[in-house]
């Protein structure tokens, strides 16, 4: 006979937290937002790898690519790069996050000596660089021969016409670096000379890289960064259970710190069998994450299979279809609670902490509160992460508002059918399980990330928690009934935003 839960499946939205003894210790400047991120012996030893910040970002096309993954590893937080691509160019990304230096940037606005000043003005137009160097083929990587910045050039007084060579400042007038220095000496170089900027070069004069004054300054102020024990930042990348056997040799290769198994429904034996080869060829040294699950059972066994984390959630995403179309799901919410709980038993029964992340459904920066405080670990993001800059997603207008694309794994756009693929020789999707949409574009990535995280930290202060154990430990959380959350936001007023003004002297 079939299995019926008692309880309905409830959202992170019937939930509230009900405030805690705050002690006066408890200020938001003093909580530490760091969390396990995979499997460890709680208690007898460090977790070999945590997050900095609860929040990852989702496998999925429209988030997660090398530039996304230094955005937030630069906050503290980790991408796990999209597999729905080509081993080959996954693979690239994941070596262009290892390979990234921070400070250190490689020059996109180059020019050759025979170039026009009006190449020169279309180009700073274009990318909004005030430094460009001059190489002899015009590349990123060619000979160095000199430097335009806009001291360079006055175009009251020159004509388009004139060659960058005739007015760039020459190799032999600019100060550079070798390939070997490190950030701390290019900022005491940039600081004596009084440079804006250093070319860093190898040893045929070839141009490397570029410093500039100002990535130095922000780079010392993210004290969160995710770097691994060569000062490189940390990157996750997804996998599927089909091309594993040849996809995470390539990644291993590329440097990848964590992989996930990316997968809409993780209760399965594709899932075993993938963490199984992991572990036949590379033992412990190779983490990887597994899911999605909603329930104990599903906790239960990826945890027995040895997977590092587990994600949860089915059907509750932003863009997800896959309740609507083949009635599988659960309430976000419920199915947290319940995984948390199975998890806690593991480690109990086992003195394994197997991490868990509540992924997909996060539409208010309070659910991820809520989440944390019903045992999640931490927290992975898609619509929320498509919104900034730095996702690889096209920013458009539309009706007058700028919108970033964001479309599901189990779009048509994405035809990602390994993460929804049941087995079997049928390769490819018959129906779709997400959809293709806009959500509003929300600028700067870092900015977004510290007002959300501003937030949380005030919430574990209203719960008395300083950290995510204890605000797992002493939340209490209540259900909302649907008047009660009516009564949450501004009501019985007249919003002034949404009223015309009339001044009370008739002007
Ligand atoms: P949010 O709400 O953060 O959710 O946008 C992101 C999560 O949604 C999952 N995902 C999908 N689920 N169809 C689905 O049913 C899809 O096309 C799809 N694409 C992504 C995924 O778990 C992601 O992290």
């Amino acid at each position: 006979m079939a299995y019926y839960f008692d309880e309905p499946s409830r959202t992170f939205n019937e939930y509230l937290l009900v405030p805690g003894y705050s002690p006066s210790t408890c200020v938001p400047a003093a909580v530490s937002l760091k969390t396990p991120l995979v499997r460890y012996r709680k208690g007898e030893e460090e977790c070999p790898i945590s997050l900095n910040i609860p929040m990852i970002s989702a496998i999925m096309q429209a988030v997660s690519d090398d530039g996304m993954a230094v955005a937030l590893a630069t906050e503290g937080g980790m991408s796990f790069v999209y597999g729905s691509q080509s081993i080959e160019s996954q693979a690239a990304m994941v070596a262009r996050v290892k390979d990234y230096k921070a400070g250190f940037v490689t020059s996109d606005a180059n020019l050759s000596p025979d170039m026009t000043l009006a190449q020169v003005v279309e180009l700073k137009e274009k990318l909004g660089h005030s430094t460009m160097p001059v190489t002899e083929d015009g590349t990123a990587t060619g000979k160095l021969l000199g430097v335009v910045t806009e001291r360079d050039y006055r175009l009251s007084r020159m004509s388009l016409d004139e060659k960058v060579a005739d007015f760039m400042t020459p190799r032999e007038k600019l100060i550079v670096a070798p390939v070997s220095t490190s950030l701390k000496v290019a900022n005491d170089i940039i600081w004596d000379h009084k440079l804006n900027s250093l070319p860093i070069v190898d040893e045929n004069d070839h141009l490397v890289s570029l410093v500039f004054r100002k990535d130095y300054d922000s780079h010392k102020s993210n004290p969160n960064e995710m770097l691994d024990s060569h000062k490189r930042y940390m990157v996750g990348a997804g996998i599927n259970t089909r091309d594993y056997a040849e996809r995470i040799p390539a990644l291993v290769e590329a440097g990848v710190d964590v992989l996930c198994i990316d997968s809409s429904e993780g209760y399965s034996d594709w899932q075993k069998f993938t963490i199984e080869w992991v572990r036949e060829h590379y033992g412990n040294t190779v983490k990887i994450g597994a899911g999605n699950v909603v329930d104990a059972e599903g906790f239960r066994f990826l945890a027995d299979a040895g997977a590092d984390f587990i994600k949860v959630g089915i059907g509750g995403g932003s863009i997800c279809i896959t309740r609507e179309t083949k009635g599988i799901g659960r309430g976000q919410a419920t199915a947290t609670i319940e995984v948390a709980a199975a998890r806690d038993a593991y480690f109990k029964e086992t003195g394994v902490y197997v991490p868990i992340c509540s992924d997909g459904g996060i539409v208010y920066d309070h659910h991820i509160s809520l989440a944390l405080a019903m045992g999640s670990d931490f927290v992975m993001l898609g619509r929320y992460f498509a919104r900034f800059d730095e996702s690889p997603s096209n920013k458009v207008m539309v009706n007058g508002s700028y919108m970033k694309e964001y479309w599901g794994e189990g779009s048509a756009r994405a035809r990602n059918w390994q993460r929804y693929d049941l087995g079997g020789d049928k390769k490819g999707m018959t129906f779709e399980e997400g959809v293709d949409s806009y959500v509003p574009y929300a600028g700067a990535l870092k900015d977004g990330v510290a007002l959300t995280l501003s937030k949380v930290r005030s919430t574990m202060c209203n719960c008395g928690a300083l950290t995510i154990d204890e605000l797992q430990d002493k939340a209490k959380l209540t259900i909302v009934s649907s008047t009660s959350i009516v009564e949450g936001g501004a009501h019985d007023v007249l919003l002034k935003d949404k009223t015309p003004y009339v001044s009370n002297t008739g002007h």
